[in-house]
């Protein structure tokens, strides 16, 4: 049996958003929404404070900025949460290093990536992650939440 990161304690669970995302609400608002990534984030944090989940929030336009932090929370994360944006379709770097964390990693993403242009049917995340949850807009991170939530208990049993 894996050991806990954090065994015992609160889980931590890294929550990851990849390029442009800082801009949302102000991004194309008829694909992303106009919710922004400040009312995105406090949502999260209200609803894993009832989950029992401490998060580590962190947006990056930037892949190497990824990567080294994905690489820096190594055996201090039960979970992430990532909306890779863009980097989920060119990204071996930042797929390697969710890979080495060894723990459940969910993919986000606000718009159904299935149903738009072709570039952005492959992900290089989705096979490595538990699971993708796209479509919903910011409502995806909520449903990720909750699923990353019930997985954590799973393991926990
Ligand atoms: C996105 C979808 C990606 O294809 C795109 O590059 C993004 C946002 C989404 O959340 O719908 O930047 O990840």
């Amino acid at each position: 049996m894996s050991e806990s990161a954090t065994d015992g304690a609160m889980k931590h669970v890294l929550v990851l958003h990849g390029p442009n995302l800082h801009l949302l609400g102000k991004r194309e608002p008829a694909i992303y929404g106009t919710t922004t990534l400040a009312d995105i984030d406090r949502a999260l944090d209200a609803q894993a404070t009832g989950l029992g989940i401490r998060l580590t929030t962190f947006q990056s336009n930037h892949e190497g900025a990824l990567v080294d932090i994905i690489g820096e929370h190594l055996g201090s994360v039960d979970g992430v949460l990532i909306n890779p944006a863009a980097l989920t379709h060119t990204s071996v770097a930042v797929r390697d290093a969710l890979s080495m964390l060894g723990v459940p990693v969910i993919e986000v993403h606000l718009s159904n990536i299935a149903a738009r242009e072709s570039f952005r049917h492959h992900s290089f995340v989705a096979p490595i992650a538990l699971g993708t949850i796209a479509g919903f807009g910011a409502d995806s991170y909520r449903l990720a939440l909750d699923a990353m939530a019930a997985a954590l208990a799973r393991r926990g049993q």
